[in-house]
């Protein structure tokens, strides 16, 4: 063999080496990558069915901070208060991000969300549909914060208010899991509701209705096994139950035009936002999960945790 054919063979050879084994690599690399993606299950989504309250608020911005996509349900997604408060909070987020770069990203995506009204509801789920990535089958689960309380005797109390609490808690529950199931079929997700647990004086009607909630999550819990879709309760005692639905909290308001108006959307403690963390991520979740968690007293809370638990839940807006 000449060596000038040797030459021009040898170069051919590692030609067609290079190329199979970049495409080698690249097999490899994108089995590895899809791998990756599936990993870590908080990247997906997660619908809150009312961000009007402050602990719905709060939750979307916690949930979002963690990397999740939320869907933050609203009576009116664009003008309300709780829709102005997100907005600005998201805009804040993304400057803060500028400046640091490896940090988690969610999103937020207001959507109006009524679950007293069957025709909002099926809107919103072919509105949560059109969002999903390509990839993405469902969303991970649902949390279904919308609800009210009026408290009140047997004998006083006005029967629009027990029909209002019978129709948000209870059959807003029913509504919200007739919708939204044909999305957590797919990803085997899970329900969570509110609970019982509230005590005090007045809360007759509203205990009747709670207690109707777990009595849905529990007949729900049996239907949904064979789907793999949990159902899940927040036992909420320790919680004052009109703290579960009040609206963001004005904390420094200022008579000086210009000077704007703070939020703050602090309802939970830390340790009760991880307990619904838990709620949302453990691989097999217990049915019903405590909000209050029993040894505070032993918490010891770094000052920039609290920091940054307080600037992920106040909002800043202009009056
Ligand atoms: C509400 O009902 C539960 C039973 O599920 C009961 O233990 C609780 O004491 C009731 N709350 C009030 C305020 O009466």
């Amino acid at each position: 063999m000449e060596v000038h054919t040797a030459l021009v063979l040898t170069v051919q050879l590692v030609a067609l080496f290079s190329i199979a084994g970049a495409l080698l690599l690249y097999l490899l690399c994108k089995v590895k990558g899809s791998r990756n993606v599936s990993l870590d299950p908080r990247f997906g989504s997660i619908l809150i069915t009312s961000a009007d309250t402050a602990l719905g608020l709060q939750l979307s911005t916690y949930l979002a901070s963690k990397g999740c996509r939320v869907f933050a349900g609203m009576k009116d997604p664009h003008e309300s208060l709780p829709a102005k408060l997100l907005k600005g909070w998201m805009k804040a987020r993304e400057n803060h991000l500028e400046l640091e770069s490896n940090c988690v990203i969610g999103q937020i995506v207001p959507l109006k969300i009524d679950v007293t009204k069957e025709d909002v509801l099926r809107e919103a789920t072919e509105k949560m549909g059109a969002h999903l990535n390509a990839g993405e089958r469902g969303i991970l689960a649902v949390i279904n914060t919308a609800g009210t309380v009026f408290r009140g005797r047997i004998d006083t109390q006005e029967f629009q208010e027990w029909e209002s609490m019978f129709k948000n808690n209870v059959l807003g529950c029913l509504r919200v899991a007739r919708a939204f199931i044909g999305l957590l079929r797919p990803t085997r997700g899970r329900f969570i509701f509110l609970g019982s647990g509230s005590r005090g004086d007045g809360l007759l009607a509203y205990n009747a209705s709670r207690n109707s909630v777990e009595g849905t999550a529990c007949a729900l819990r049996e239907e949904l096994k064979p789907y793999g879709v949990s159902v899940v309760t927040l036992e909420s005692s320790g919680v004052p139950a009109e703290s579960l639905f009040k609206s963001p909290i004005p904390f420094t308001i200022s008579d000086t035009e210009g000077i704007p108006t703070q939020y703050s959307a602090e309802i939970l403690t830390h340790s009760s936002l991880q307990v619904i963390e838990r709620a949302l991520f453990d691989p097999r979740p217990f049915d019903s999960y405590s909000l209050s968690v029993p040894n505070t007293k032993f918490q010891c809370k770094l000052p920039c945790r609290s920091e940054f638990v307080r600037k992920s839940n106040s909002f800043v807006q202009k009056v």
